[in-house]
């Protein structure tokens, strides 16, 4: 672990892996910056930057990324759970800020003591709260913008705030720029019972046995046009797949495990071998970093070698 070169605004900044802070557990070193108020932020977006959240949709290059790598710390990554009686009415209730960088397990797991609804159908989401906002994660049970009253965003133009109604979101995507960071939000929730709010925590979890307990970084594709992705990717016979130490999971065709050691490049193959085995076009739902990897003809992501179909 090196120390590099302070920051002004006293931010502590060190050149690490990345693969720690990841899921899948791929990825080389980086300056990472962790930044616990806007002035630090601020600092650390004056060159070009990267947001990291949980890591948990991640694949980073072995050789890390030459960008800073931002990661929310301190009152960031705090929550204010308490219900703003200002902004409150019966029907909608709204919360102090909750940090981008707030772990958002936890935070389901808090809602759902308080009998507060809205969010439970994001449970078993590994994300923090900002990084789940920006990818608008959810399951059928229910995503994020389901409990958002407003968000606070840097962006290189100054901080924003902002409504949901101010952008377009959909399925799996905020309508945020990339390189915007949603920095705290605002919940809106509904006063609803522990053992509610259990119940439907409970129907969602029930929806994921079926995936992977090894590291990954989720769902590799999204489901295009409410078809399955995983089904798809099943159907073309790929389950079980093998390049190097990446696996396409016998459990779930669009998950992809870290079988141990498994690098950036084993997972850019078997992505490249799905979507060409794949008859429908598939959007990636991962962040590859960096981006410009993705079919390079980087010498990793040609799937000869090792390639064990089941
Ligand atoms: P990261 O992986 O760290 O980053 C992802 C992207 O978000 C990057 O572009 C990053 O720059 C950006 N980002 C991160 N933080 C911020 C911020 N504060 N502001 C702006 N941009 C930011 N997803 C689902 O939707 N539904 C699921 O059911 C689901 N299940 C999963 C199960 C497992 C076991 C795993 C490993 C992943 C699963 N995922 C699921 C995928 C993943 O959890 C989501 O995509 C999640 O939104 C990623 O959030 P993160 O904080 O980990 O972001
Ligand atoms: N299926 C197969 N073969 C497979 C995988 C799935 O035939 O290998 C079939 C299943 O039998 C089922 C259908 O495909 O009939 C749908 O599968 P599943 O219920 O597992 O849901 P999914 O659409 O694959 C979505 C999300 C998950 C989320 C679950 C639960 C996407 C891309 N995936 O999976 O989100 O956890 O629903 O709600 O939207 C993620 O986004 O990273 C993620 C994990």
């Amino acid at each position: 672990m090196t120390v590099t070169a302070p920051s002004r605004t006293g931010a502590r900044v060190e050149r690490l892996p990345l693969a720690r802070f990841t899921t899948l557990g791929v990825g080389g070193e980086a300056e990472v910056w962790f930044v616990s108020d806007h002035a630090q932020l601020t600092e650390a977006m004056e060159q070009p930057y990267r947001i990291l959240g949980g890591g948990s949709n991640l694949v980073i290059a072995d050789g890390g990324v030459l960008e800073r790598v931002i990661r929310l710390s301190g009152p960031l990554a705090e929550r204010d759970l308490d219900i703003d009686p200002e902004l409150s009415t019966d029907d909608e209730l709204i919360t102090g800020w909750v940090g981008g960088g707030v772990p958002l397990p936890g935070l389901i797991r808090a809602l759902q003591k308080l009998g507060l609804s809205n969010l439970e159908g994001t449970v078993g989401i590994p994300a923090q709260v900002g990084g789940a906002v920006w990818m608008n994660a959810g399951t059928r049970y229910g995503e994020m913008f389901d409990g958002l009253h407003t968000l606070e965003i840097a962006t290189p133009e100054g901080l924003k705030v902002v409504t949901p109604g101010d952008l377009r979101w959909g399925y799996r995507d905020s309508g945020i720029p990339r390189n915007h960071i949603v920095t705290r939000v605002r919940l809106k929730l509904r006063r609803s019972t522990p053992e509610a709010v259990l119940e439907k925590m409970t129907l969602a979890d029930t929806a994921r046995k079926g995936q992977p307990k090894m590291k990954t970084p989720g769902c590799a594709f999204k489901n295009p046009g409410g078809m399955g992705a995983g089904r798809l990717i099943d159907e073309a016979g790929l389950k079980g797949t093998r390049v190097g130490n990446a696996l396409i999971a016998p459990e779930h065709a669009n998950f992809i495990v870290n079988l141990g050691g498994a690098t950036a490049g084993d997972v850019h193959a078997l992505l490249n071998l799905i979507r060409q085995r794949v008859g429908v076009p598939l959007e990636l739902e991962y962040e590859l970093w960096p981006a410009e990897l993705e079919g390079s003809g980087h010498p990793h992501m040609v799937p000869q070698q090792g390639v064990q179909p089941e």
